[in-house]
């Protein structure tokens, strides 16, 4: 009976850790009050492809994948700003920042991330924000690598 409950413990722990991603343990090894650099360091693009359910409204992320609301996101790490694809119609906006030479890297995503609107003011993207630093730079690891 004792061994049936320790398993089960063990189960629920295991799922536990699932479900938030090993967030603890994740944010342990950051260490205090992370920046962005510390945070990549732990951030988990397997992680960031669950929280990819936020922005899957409106973007795709495989290559090729279509446009919907928003351009596919694929190879956009590292891109200027509206030059994702070609195809979609950004605002007037956005292409601007693209054409003064904002580029999609790391920090200019996670403000991107946490408030669209404060980055690019005009911007059509229409997302109230993420407000967790670790949530977002799963985020970005997954889009590092896609
Ligand atoms: C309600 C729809 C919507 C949601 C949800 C949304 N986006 Fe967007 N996104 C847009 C639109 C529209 C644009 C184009 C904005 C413009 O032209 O000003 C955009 C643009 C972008 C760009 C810039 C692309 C480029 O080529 O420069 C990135 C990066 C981006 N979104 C990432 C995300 C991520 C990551 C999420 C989820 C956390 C997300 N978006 C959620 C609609 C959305």
């Amino acid at each position: 009976m004792r061994g049936v409950a320790f398993l089960l413990a063990i189960a629920v722990a295991g799922l536990a850790g699932c479900a938030d991603d090993r967030r603890e343990e994740r944010l342990r090894a950051a260490g205090e009050n992370p920046d962005l650099t510390a945070l990549l360091r732990v951030a988990d693009a397997s992680a960031g492809r669950r929280q990819f359910g936020r922005c899957a409204a409106c973007h795709t992320i495989a290559a090729g994948g279509p446009n919907l609301a928003g351009p596919n996101l694929s190879g956009i790490y590292g891109k200027r700003f509206a030059t994702g694809n070609q195809r979609f119609g950004y605002t007037a906006a956005l292409r601007a920042s693209g054409q003064a030479g904002r580029r999609w890297d790391a920090a200019a995503l996670d403000a991107w991330l946490a408030n669209p609107q404060a980055i690019v003011p005009g911007t059509s993207m229409r997302f109230a924000g993420i407000p967790d630093p670790l949530d977002r730079a799963d985020i970005i690891a997954l889009l590092q690598e896609s």
